[in-house]
């Protein structure tokens, strides 16, 4: 069974005191949650502040280099990322795809740099509104997860997956079950071609865009819906560890 995973995309939102604050919150909050992972991706400059003891809390980045050391001004490597103990990247969200043009060759080669520094990684996909209103929303999934392919399977276990449909994120228009479901087992099914069945089971499969308190239970009792990716959501404790309660 895939391990379920709820993740807080904070992107690049919040004070230092009001992470710090958001933090704590969540973390007091969740002692009666044994087998959840929880991660939280704050922005990079409050990675170091949050690092936590906590046994269920994981922090990671939001972003990285792929280079491991140089001159690369601005930048971070994931060996250092791993170096002060964050265990966990994000790769391929739709908004460093779009917004910062992250190709596919560049995202190989972020995924290959992680995997070298040993860290955990999210790796996101989802389709366009238009693509799916075309009926190619499979089609462009599947053709973003070539990139595992290369992988062996003791790579794919640091790996999981996130589908978040672009046309969901921040727009309070969730994928239905269906179309969720639908697309999880999808995933679900490339990634039993590319490694076993066995594998494929125990890599957890998270839903992204507009999941909510509301929602998320519904999405969660899915059967290849692992856990949530979460944007809005994740930034008020309350709403965020209702979410958590929801898995079950
Ligand atoms: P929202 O939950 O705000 O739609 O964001 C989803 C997301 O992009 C998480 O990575």
């Amino acid at each position: 069974m895939a391990k379920k995973i709820i993740a807080a995309n904070w992107k690049m939102n919040l004070m230092r005191e009001e992470a710090i604050s958001l933090f704590n919150g969540v973390k007091k909050g969740l002692s009666a949650h044994k087998e959840t992972e929880i991660v939280v991706f704050p922005p990079s400059i409050y990675i170091s502040d949050l690092i936590s003891n906590h046994p269920l809390i994981e922090v990671g980045a939001q972003n990285f280099y792929f280079e491991e050391k140089g001159a690369f001004t601005g930048e971070i490597s994931p060996f250092q990322l791993k170096n002060i103990g964050c265990n966990y990247v994000l790769i391929g969200h739709s908004e460093r795809r779009e917004l910062f043009d992250e190709s596919n060759e560049l995202l190989s080669k972020k995924m290959r740099s992680a995997l070298d520094a040993n860290l955990k990684i999210i790796y996101c996909c989802g389709e366009t509104l238009q693509e799916r209103e075309e009926g190619s929303h499979l089609e462009k999934i599947q053709s973003q997860l070539e990139i595992l392919k290369s992988l062996t399977n003791d790579e794919l276990n640091a790996i999981s997956i996130a589908y978040e449909p672009i046309w969901a994120i921040g727009t309070g228009l969730t994928a239905t079950l269906g179309q969720a479901e639908e697309m999880h087992a999808f995933i679900r099914r490339i990634l039993i071609d590319s490694s076993s069945k066995e594998l494929a089971s125990e890599i957890s499969i998270l839903y992204g865009g507009s999941c909510n308190e509301n929602n998320a239970n519904e999405l969660f009792n899915c059967p290849n819906i692992d856990g949530g990716l979460i944007g809005g959501a994740s930034l008020k404790v309350d709403s965020f560890l209702k979410i958590v309660d929801s898995i079950k």
